[in-house]
């Protein structure tokens, strides 16, 4: 598949600083515009730096982000939010937190959304989180890693391309990838998770896919390597949205 537009930066450094800068240039011009800015977020260790610099450059230039919501594309099942390891832990300490912090009128408790890992009613949750998105008029711009096996959020493969958020199994491969948050060990990574779906993801305006690292290349290889999209490779089913890009780093980008 031709990988549309991509850019590729020397250091895991380089890239977070231009996935930043390019994330609050649309920020700030959405927020200018229409008032509004929807982030859609994605969690992992690719993303931690570049909200430590979207951090940065918000302390900087002082927005008013009271107009800004974001909404994260996954959640562990089940997992209180008190967990470290909780996609809800990690969001808080990288980016809620430290932007509530700065008093420019960003309220996690009103503004940031991600699904409950510890809903008694999984299938409500998800209906919620569904009618939360359209609430909020639709993500603006959706951020997202990639799994070792294709996976974006935690759609793995065989995902449907038109599935919503829904609760689904964890394969080995990511419960095994996951792991390293664990002390290696596999027996205590949660089994399940929440994922917005293909489709919720389709449904942004704009895609952001970022990958770092050497372990990443096999899969983008691959994938700029297929000629249409299939289902053993969730990520994809989003090359062909009107409006993604990736960015890279050298040791991810390989051949692409
Ligand atoms: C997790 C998350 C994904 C993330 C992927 C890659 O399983 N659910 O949203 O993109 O892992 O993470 P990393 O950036 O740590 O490689």
């Amino acid at each position: 598949m031709i990988i549309p537009s991509h850019h590729v930066y020397a250091t895991y450094d380089t890239l977070c600083d231009a996935v930043a800068t390019y994330i609050y240039t649309n920020i700030r011009h959405g927020l200018q515009k229409t008032g509004t800015f929807v982030l859609g977020c994605a969690t992992g260790s690719t993303p931690e730096g570049v909200y430590e610099r979207l951090v940065q450059t918000i302390s900087k230039d002082k927005p008013d982000l009271s107009g800004l919501s974001t909404v994260n594309l996954d959640e562990y099942f089940p997992i209180q939010r008190t967990d470290p390891q909780s996609y809800y832990q990690f969001m808080m300490k990288r980016l809620w937190e430290p932007l509530a912090d700065l008093s420019l009128g960003f309220v996690p408790d009103r503004q940031a959304d991600i699904p409950r890992g510890d809903a008694p009613d999984p299938v409500a949750e998800c209906a919620r989180y569904e009618a939360r998105i359209r609430a909020l008029g639709g993500v603006d711009l959706q951020l997202l890693g990639i799994g070792v096996n294709g996976h974006v959020g935690f759609n793995e493969p065989g995902s449907p391309t038109d599935s919503r958020t829904r609760l689904v199994d964890l394969t080995e491969s990511t419960i095994r990838a996951n792991s390293r948050f664990y002390q290696g060990d596999k027996t205590k990574v949660p089994r399940q998770a929440i994922t917005m779906g293909i489709g919720t993801i389709l449904d942004a305006r704009e895609l952001l896919i970022l990958a770092s690292g050497k372990n990443k290349a096999p899969i983008l290889d691959k994938l700029a390597a297929l000629p249409h999209a299939i289902p053993d490779i969730p990520a994809s089913a989003l090359v062909g949205h009107p409006h993604i890009s990736f960015f890279l780093d050298q040791d991810a980008a390989h051949s692409v």
